[in-house]
């Protein structure tokens, strides 16, 4: 019988479940089997998995997380880990291995690619700052999320007269922040490849009370920065040499409130955006990535990613995925200054 390997790596996402079930139900129609690797790459450098078929995928499409765990193990990062990663991958006879990951997950399936192991991508992260698909799965569940949180924050605003500071993630870009700012009326808002200062921020939220307005939120990217500023983070480093980023939203509020004088909150959403079920957008996007990335299996195009493109699901080189981070840009962050104050 013909075997395929996956597994799911880097932060979890709304939308993971839904990819597996999609592969697995796929697979089997193929009469393949799938081992699931536990916890990203961990599992295949421990060789921990579990036989995945019809009925451990069963119920799982509205579950947020991922049943087969996940990590931000790299291989690459302790001496002897990629030598592990190849040799339990063919002890076990595997046909291919999918992974489904966001750039650092991709980037080690694109090296092994390179290193010649048959690997086939899916596309994920809440981030969206892959490149080589318009979106990744996960990211419409957290800007709804937001969103949903944004709307709570303008009734309590409002009734206090406050200004509501609220910290979005998205780790190097703002599409989170952009999206569900955008969606929930916020008054300003701040990414990282878009700096403002402090005197801009609070002259948007100044002009507002002026025009008669009690109250503002300002949605802030947490690797946002002031213009001139530095990131706000700890220096712990995880395997891929991320720092751990937050607290630009604290900051913000404080020199807001002592600028302003206006009351100010700070409210910052952390994981809440990456809890829960996903939303119909990231369930059916999981599962047509599920379901492409075992087709580019069967026609043997290895080292590619299944990526969305318009409305079209197609294939794209995982080596395009990794290249840059698909960042805001200029036109569309134009356009949402329009709604600031
Ligand atoms: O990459 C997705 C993401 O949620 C980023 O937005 C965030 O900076 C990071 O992961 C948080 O990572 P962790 O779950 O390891 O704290």
């Amino acid at each position: 019988m013909i075997e395929i390997g996956m597994l799911t790596g880097g932060g979890d996402c709304p939308g993971l479940n839904p990819v597996i079930r999609a592969v697995v139900k796929a697979s089997v129609r193929e009469d393949w089997r799938v081992l699931g690797f536990r916890n990203g790459w961990k599992g295949l450098v421990d060789d921990e998995f579990i036989i995945l078929d019809d009925k451990s995928v069963s119920g799982i499409l509205p579950k947020g997380g991922t049943i087969l765990g996940t990590s931000r193990t790299n291989p690459y990062k302790k001496a002897g880990d990629v030598e592990k990663v190849k040799s339990n991958f063919h002890q076990h006879n595997l046909k291919a291995l999918i992974v489904v990951g966001g750039e650092d997950t991709l980037g080690v399936a694109n090296h092994l690619f390179q290193e010649g192991l048959p690997v086939v991508g899916i596309p994920k992260t809440i981030d969206n700052d892959l490149s080589a698909t318009d979106y990744t799965f996960g990211f419409d569940t957290a800007v709804n999320i937001a969103m949903e949180c944004i709307d709570r924050l303008h009734t309590t605003a409002e009734s206090h007269n406050r200004v509501m500071v609220v910290e979005i993630m998205g780790r190097h870009a703002g599409w989170i922040a952009l999206e569900a700012g955008l969606a929930g009326g916020a008054d300003v808002i701040l990414v990282p490849e878009f700096p403002m200062t402090i005197d801009e921020i609070c002259e948007v939220i100044k002009s507002r009370h002026k025009r008669g307005k009690t109250f503002s939120i300002v949605a802030v990217a947490e690797g946002a920065k002031l213009k001139g500023g530095e990131e706000v983070a700890d220096q712990k480093l995880d395997q891929f040499g991320h720092v751990r980023l937050g607290g630009i939203g604290q900051i913000v509020g404080e020199m807001i409130e002592k600028k302003t004088g206006y009351e100010t909150r700070v409210t910052v959403l952390g994981h809440i955006q990456r809890g829960g079920s996903p939303t119909a957008f990231d369930r059916v996007l999981g599962t047509r990535f599920g379901v492409k990335a075992v087709e580019l299996v069967k026609r043997g195009k290895f080292g590619r990613m299944a990526s969305l493109q318009g409305r079209q699901i197609v294939d794209a080189p995982l080596s395009d995925a990794v290249k840059q981070l698909k960042l805001v840009t200029s036109d569309l962050y134009e356009m949402a200054k329009i709604f600031f104050g």
